[in-house]
């Protein structure tokens, strides 16, 4: 549905009256009607990159989900806040990897004499903790966007690589873009005992965490989508599952759909699997192409569409009357640690 006229005026005043000291980023999975007062829309990569890129903004409003505006707050500087419009708007996936359950694989690992030759690597979708946990362990941050480069990176510094939270983009990395085998990678589950013999025989030890959007696809979407649509090229998520990526023609980030179906010639049919406010807005950006959604079923991810106009009304014009809601802020030592394995992501070549 269209956005409320009156909500639109409000944000647009509210913005103008913040004029320079408000800069407002949001995530390629918001609504349009969100999306439309961004000033820098964004892969999570390139949104860690943006939040640093205007020290001058005293606010930085993130339209996107818990984890992001957590590292926006790491990578700003201290005279700078950070608001998430609704606090609701956090990620499961980023939930499947608590501080207290990735401290006891560590300590097995420790007991099995592997942690000195493990390297963690932690995908941007987790809490500022496991981040932290991360850089005091000699390890990085990835994104959908560089985790072939992180994980290199990795294996310059140690034996194994173990991957939060995300067992599918770690599987995907390191069996398609690296030339591992399954058999290289074994699952670490938080809820039971792991088999400590498979786990040092690994070069992979894969967290044991998904998406619950991405994970909806499956390789009969695949299947079926070649048979309704002749000649469709199907670019998915790296957090889709392993056998949903081998089926697909293309994979990549959500910045690398964008840029895909900008290259893709007029007349080309695609099909896309990832979030449904991303598809439903590259249909209409390029009405040349034939952009359809790669599952039957309706595929929203709900904690990004937590942030609607109306928190982000509210938050704007609570910072015009001086108020700030909202606000993400990192506790000292985390933020530190966390920065540590931020930095190291930016850094990669
Ligand atoms: P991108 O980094 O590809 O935008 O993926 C982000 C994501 O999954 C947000 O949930
Ligand atoms: Fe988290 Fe998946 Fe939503 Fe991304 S799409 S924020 S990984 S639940």
């Amino acid at each position: 549905p269209a956005s409320d006229p009156n909500l639109v005026e409000r944000a647009r005043k509210a913005k103008e009256a913040l004029g320079e000291r408000l800069f407002v980023l949001g995530h390629h999975y918001q609504r349009d009607e969100v999306i439309q007062f961004a000033d820098v829309t964004g892969d999570s990569f390139k949104l860690a990159q943006q939040a640093a890129a205007r020290p001058e903004a005293e606010f930085i409003v993130f339209c996107g989900v818990h984890f992001m505006a957590e590292s926006a707050d790491i990578l700003t500087g201290p005279g700078q806040q950070v608001i998430l419009p609704d606090l609701a708007a956090g990620c499961s996936m980023a939930d499947m990897a608590t501080f207290d359950q990735v401290e006891e694989c560590w300590e097995a690992l420790e007991d099995a004499g592997l942690a000195d030759g493990v390297i963690p690597v932690t995908y941007m979708n987790s809490s500022a903790d496991i981040k932290a946990f991360c850089g005091r362990h000699g390890g990085v941050v990835c994104t959908s966007s560089n985790a072939k480069r992180a994980l290199e990176w990795a294996f310059e510094q140690g034996k194994q690589v173990l991957f939060l939270p995300d067992q599918h983009l770690g599987r995907n990395t390191a069996v398609l873009e690296m030339g591992m085998s399954l058999d290289d990678c074994v699952l670490w589950n938080p809820h039971r005992p792991n088999d400590m013999a498979a786990v040092a025989d690994a070069r992979m030890i894969l967290w044991k965490g998904h998406c619950s959007v991405h994970g909806r696809f499956t390789a009969e979407s695949v299947d079926d989508v070649r048979e309704r649509v002749p000649g469709v090229n199907v670019l998915v998520h790296p957090e889709c599952r392993h056998e949903v990526v081998l089926k697909a023609d293309h994979v990549g980030s959500t910045e690398h759909i964008i840029k895909t179906l900008q290259a893709a010639p007029a007349g080309s049919s695609w099909a896309i699997g990832t979030e449904l406010n991303l598809v439903k807005r590259l249909a209409g950006m390029f009405p040349d192409k034939n952009v359809s959604f790669l599952d039957k079923t309706v595929c929203y991810c709900s904690t990004m569409n937590r942030i609607d106009l109306p928190h982000l009304v509210w938050a704007l014009e609570s910072l015009v009357l001086g108020e700030t809601v909202n606000r993400i802020t990192v506790e000292a030592d985390t933020a530190h640690w966390a920065r540590v394995a931020l930095d190291r992501m930016l850094a990669l070549p």
